[in-house]
């Protein structure tokens, strides 16, 4: 068993087993025991009284979680939508899209598989079509990513997707810039904002996007299968959950109709969203506020892209403007054609010899598109420099006895 270092003072609050480095905090996000005892809470009260739970109490939970997120991201109340995740909010969108035959639509090699999978779906319905942008990684500037995506751009495209922070490459967009070009030449912008909230601050208002998802179970650390989805007043019309419950039929004159679609979509456990202002005050209580907390992570994460690329001899991939609390180096050697993201196994030899040998838990993978191998560190409250020194030492270890490419 190695000897590990040890996380930060923050860890006592989390469940993670303390006899792995865990450095991945951007796949699936890490709840802290209060929280999840929050939740716990709120799952008793449902049990207790089911029917008075559904009927009558959840409506004003979900509405003090609401004012909760709307507060945190910069966006009104009324188009704000809870979902389990952003894979099933980007679906959300793109079933009230009506695509048309020749439309076309814009993503790019640094979008989550499952975004483009839904789109190409979609395409496939309709005749319209997925166009994929190329943005170089290393990336030198916020310019080279702006002008790479409008560059893809056509008369043709109808709505682009744009990541704020992309998932394999950890890249910090210029959104707002983004999204102000494609406005300006007419086309709609979906964006995932899966890692935004809690590694950036963020204000949808000033973004002004036409939809905006992201998870609440990653950066804010909420308890699984909390998501939002916000739809701008110009979309919000007659827009609907994929599916329709059993209060679809009914009429409110005391809540507007989208708000009564989206806050129930058949039973399901709700707890997790009346948790999102419990989690939102812990970990913003933790180094005294929000903007502490993002900062310290934000440090940590150029800290230990430096220790990696000194122990790997290469320079950041990115300059410092486009990171947030996650960060990706390249790894001498191939990245694998699939992505390197199967589950079963981890598909990387790399990342399974540093689980096996070193108990770190760090994604590597790849950006197929470009043939690069890349590995993502995360950054939150309970991580430390020491950890990534540890990283360091156990990747030259590693790739010493590996082929240079
Ligand atoms: C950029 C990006 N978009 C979407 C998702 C999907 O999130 P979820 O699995 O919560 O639907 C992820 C997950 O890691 C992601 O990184």
């Amino acid at each position: 068993m190695p000897n590990l270092p040890p996380p930060s003072r923050h860890a006592r609050h989390w469940l993670l087993n303390p006899e792995i480095a865990f450095l991945n905090h951007g796949s699936y996000g890490a709840c802290p025991r209060p929280v999840l005892d929050a939740q716990d809470r709120y799952r008793d009260e449902m049990e207790r009284e089911l029917v008075k739970f559904f009927m009558i109490d959840v409506e004003p939970l979900l509405d003090r979680a609401r004012q909760a997120v709307a507060d945190f991201v910069g966006c009104d109340l009324q188009g704000l939508a809870f979902l389990p995740n952003v894979t099933q909010a980007v679906a959300t969108v793109i079933d009230n899209l009506e695509l048309r035959q020749g439309d076309e639509i814009l993503v790019n090699d640094h979008e989550y598989s499952a975004c483009i999978s839904t789109f190409t779906k979609a395409a496939k319905r309709s005749g319209a079509h997925v166009v994929k942008a190329s943005i170089p990684f290393p990336t030198p500037s916020a310019d080279a990513i702006h002008d790479a995506v409008m560059s893809a751009v056509t008369p043709r495209t109808r709505i682009a997707l744009l990541s704020h922070i992309t998932s394999p490459t950890a890249l910090v967009f210029p959104i707002a810039r983004l999204v102000e070009s494609l406005r300006a030449r007419g086309i709609e912008t979906l964006i995932d904002g899966a890692h935004a909230p809690g590694q950036i601050p963020l204000d949808i208002r000033a973004i002004n996007p036409h939809y905006y998802t992201a998870n609440l179970h990653k950066w804010p650390s909420c308890p699984k299968g909390t998501a939002f989805l916000w739809v701008h007043p110009e979309r919000r019309e007659g827009f609907e959950p994929l599916a329709l419950s059993a209060r679809a039929h009914l009429t409110r004159a005391d809540r507007d109709r989208f708000r009564c679609l989206f806050d129930y979509i058949g039973t399901d456990d709700y707890t997790g969203f009346l948790a999102i202002p419990d989690a939102l005050e812990f970990m913003g209580a933790l180094e005294g506020s929000w903007d502490a907390l993002r900062n310290r992570n934000h440090t940590l994460a150029l800290e230990g892209r430096r220790i990696l690329c000194d122990a790997l001899g290469c320079d950041p991939a990115t300059p410092d403007d486009l990171v947030g609390t996650m960060a990706t180096v390249i790894v001498p050697g191939a990245g694998l054609p699939s992505g390197g993201t199967a589950p079963g196994k981890y598909e990387d030899p790399l990342q399974e010899r540093l689980v096996a040998n070193h108990r770190i838990q760090v994604p590597v993978w790849s950006l197929p598109s470009q043939g690069r191998r890349l590995l993502r560190i995360s950054c939150q409250a309970y991580n430390s420099r020491e950890q990534y020194e540890y990283l360091a030492r156990a990747l030259k270890q590693e790739l010493a006895p590996e082929p240079r490419a």
